[in-house]
């Protein structure tokens, strides 16, 4: 695979992107952020004061054992889940106390969201999965096509445009879940182990293509278990009991974790 590094520095970023990024402006602020999930009587401290913060720009991986609150955090920053404490900050406003609709709303247009499983709609064809979040913005037809025709292109499968998910291999159908978040232009993309249930071939395809998108200015937050995916970030955030602990702190966790025979890594289902 390429160095992400030189290609990162050597593609020019253009516009908006360049100026923001010139400028180290953040785009996510989280303080003192928690997590409790209370279910039969057990409570998961599925995240515990954590706080972190991703410029616009910025490429994050997130890394740590399964069970340690990486989905969590990744399904708050795209405010599909709500914290228990803490504060988070969106490009500049806070989202703590916003109602479930105006949630939704910022969700649709901030947030892309790539998952291990892809998470397409079986009875929706390829055209039809990408526009469908467009649909809820009250975007004209024609312009919901120019849309999902580029979103399409950037991802190479716009000639599959009228093929349904079940026709699709598990790569072409991840590079479709690209093109959906991609669709709205959103502000992050999160992806949650993009390339967990891909060959590694496919995994390196839908990687390439973050790469790309990272390098024309997109904020890009990954979950991933694969250190040579991780390599390719700009900075990897090491989640451990929920916690987000240092580098050295993640090496000697995950080395006694593997003394004590403990939890493994989350690997593709
Ligand atoms: N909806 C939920 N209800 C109850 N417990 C949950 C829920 N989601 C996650 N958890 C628990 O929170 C902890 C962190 O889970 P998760 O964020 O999925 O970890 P990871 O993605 O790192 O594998 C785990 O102990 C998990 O069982
Ligand atoms: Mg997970």
């Amino acid at each position: 695979m390429m160095d992400s590094r030189s290609v990162a520095n050597a593609a020019p970023l253009v516009g908006k992107a360049a100026a923001d990024n010139a400028r180290d402006v953040a785009l996510i602020e989280l303080v003192g952020l928690s997590k409790v999930f209370y279910t039969d009587e057990v409570e998961t401290h599925a995240l515990a004061d954590v706080g972190l913060r991703i410029n616009k720009g910025e490429y994050i991986a997130v890394e740590g054992p399964s069970g340690s609150g990486k989905s969590t955090l990744l399904s708050i920053l795209g405010l599909l889940d709500t914290p228990t404490a803490g504060q988070y900050t969106l490009n500049s406003h806070s989202v703590d106390k916003l109602s479930a609709p105006e949630r939704a709303r910022i969700r649709n247009r901030e947030v892309g969201f790539i998952f291990q499983s892809f998470n397409l709609i079986g009875d929706l064809t390829v055209f039809e999965n990408v526009e469908l979040p467009l649909t809820y913005r009250g975007m004209s037809s024609s312009d919901r096509k120019t849309r999902v025709q580029a979103a399409l292109e950037r991802v190479d499968m716009a000639p599959r445009m009228k093929h349904y998910p079940s026709q699709l291999s598990g790569g072409q159908q991840q590079r479709v879940a690209v093109a959906r978040a991609l669709g709205g232009d959103p502000a992050i993309l999160l992806a949650d182990e993009p390339t967990g249930n891909l060959d590694s071939r496919n995994g390196e395809a839908v990687m390439d293509i973050l790469h790309e998108l990272h390098r024309g200015g997109a904020t890009i937050c990954m979950v991933t278990h694969d250190p040579r995916y991780a390599s390719c970030a700009d900075r990897t955030v090491h989640v451990f009991d929920g916690r987000i602990v240092g580098p050295e702190e993640a090496k000697r966790l995950t080395e006694n974790d593997a003394k004590l025979g403990r939890r493994g890594f989350d690997t593709a289902r």
